[in-house]
């Protein structure tokens, strides 16, 4: 099983970008930078998201130019030069030679040319489309052609005069996935679901956390999804009540309950889902009361997901049923109404119940437009995690509720009809958990 995005995947996002851009504009999107992880040893490179999104290009030492209009192409790369001992040590590069028969490039050059050549694309442009601020070295470098350009203006040159920000368009369009992006999270979301299944059938006291991670990353890679979107969160017992515990050294005790937070990146898109289960595979009645509701909480949100019904209203769904229950289980005390108003939840569910998903797994997109919350439409793509974190330290709770943490996370696709979960293939409703754990 392999699923990739085609070239012409590529093409059409940038035609749809270059089709937005005022008259007259360039748009220049850099990749990431490599990042040393200790002397002579990088961190794995991962491209740019926006960079990837607009070519698909993976990399490092790379810049995309969009020139709309341009005689020579459009789609302008620059790239590192192919170099056999190079090669022979670091990997294959394309080179610019490469981009042109592989990836739709319509020019392209090596990247240390960079500084002559992009002065000469940029003028004449009245305006740059950049994300400015998002990486100090490259801003400098971007200013330091339009200076190039503005020292020469008295023998002719003509440089550009407005910086806009590429975000507001390129984030909108990664916001609605399209066919092919749904087959790649699809697949993500099937291969982070086995994932967290081999997890719980592993699971049992006198095990580490960092065992279940392994358990976790293992599947991960053997279906061909080699890296996690985030840092893997085992949590048993009560670090289940630390919102982002990565240590994961804990030895699971009878008793625990195990909250695992774990997402694969498939072909650059992430999954993003959250389990808790007992280490020793049956809940005890208070880890169920809690679980219960949390599940509730979570369907009750999922339910707020379709065209129309605005971004926060899954949030406020949680937020009613979390609350009510706590009320009715005596955590909390007072009146539903007036605990949702002054947030008298918190204590309890201090995050939000979603965010998008995509390229990135807290991926980009408005949440509000205009000052309102952003009406739900087809293609949008979000997690949808409540929880309940009772601390171990919280003496206002009666004993059998502390260091309870539970939260239950899916991965929901807007569709034309309302909404589908992509995560489904773990299972989640407390008897379905016991019964996969108990081998049945
Ligand atoms: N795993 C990060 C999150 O759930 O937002
Ligand atoms: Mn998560
Ligand atoms: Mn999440």
């Amino acid at each position: 099983m392999s699923v990739k995005l085609n070239i012409a995947e590529f093409a059409r996002r940038r035609k749809e970008l270059i089709a937005m851009m005022e008259p007259n504009s360039i748009a220049i999107v850099a990749t990431a930078e490599e990042k040393i992880r200790s002397r002579d040893t990088h961190y794995h490179f991962r491209p740019d998201s926006d960079f990837y999104y607009l070519s698909g290009f993976v990399e490092p030492g790379a810049v995309l130019v969009l020139v709309p209009g341009r005689e020579h192409g459009e789609f302008v790369m620059f790239v590192r030069e192919r170099d056999r001992e190079k090669e022979i040590w670091d990997g294959y590069r394309q080179g610019p030679e490469g981009v042109l028969a592989n990836y739709g490039a319509e020019d392209a050059f090596p990247i240390d040319d960079i500084d002559e050549i992009l002065p000469g694309l940029l003028e004449g442009r009245e305006r740059v489309y950049y994300s400015l601020g998002r990486d100090p070295d490259f801003d400098r470098r971007v200013m330091g052609w339009i200076n190039t350009l503005r020292a020469k203006e008295r023998s002719g040159a003509i440089p550009p005069g407005e910086l806009l920000d590429l975000d507001h368009y390129l984030h909108d369009m990664r916001l609605f996935k399209s066919a092919a992006e749904v087959k790649l999270m699809r697949t993500a979301g099937q291969i982070a679901a086995d994932a967290h299944v081999r997890a719980m059938r592993a699971a049992k006291p006198g095990l580490y956390e960092y065992q279940l991670q392994a358990e976790i990353e293992h599947e991960f890679a053997r279906q061909g999804a080699r890296f996690p979107a985030y840092a893997t969160i085992v949590g048993s017992g009560a670090n289940g009540c630390i919102l982002h515990y990565i240590e994961n050294e804990s030895r699971l005790e009878k008793g625990d309950l195990v909250l695992i937070d774990a997402g694969c990146e498939y072909q650059m898109y992430a999954a993003d889902i959250t389990r808790t289960f007992p280490a020793s595979g049956k809940f005890t009645d208070a880890q169920r009361r809690i679980y219960d509701l949390v599940l509730a909480s979570q369907l009750a949100a999922i339910a707020e997901i379709k065209p129309g019904n605005h971004w926060d209203a899954p949030h406020a769904a949680a937020v009613r049923v979390l609350t009510q229950g706590l009320v009715e289980l005596g955590i909390l005390t007072g009146d539903v109404e007036q605990l949702i108003e002054e947030g008298g939840y918190r204590e309890f569910y201090m995050h939000r119940t979603g965010h998008w998903l995509g390229i990135d797994v807290h991926d980009v997109g408005d949440y509000k437009v205009a000052g309102n919350w952003r009406i739900l439409e087809p293609g949008m793509y979000m997690t949808v995690e409540p929880g309940l974190y009772i601390s171990p330290d919280n003496t206002e709770v009666a004993e059998q509720w502390r260091g309870i943490g539970i939260r239950i996370e899916d991965d929901v696709l807007v569709t034309a009809e309302g909404c589908e979960v992509l995560t489904g293939g773990v299972p989640k409703t407390a008897d379905a958990i016991e019964a996969l754990m108990a081998g049945e």
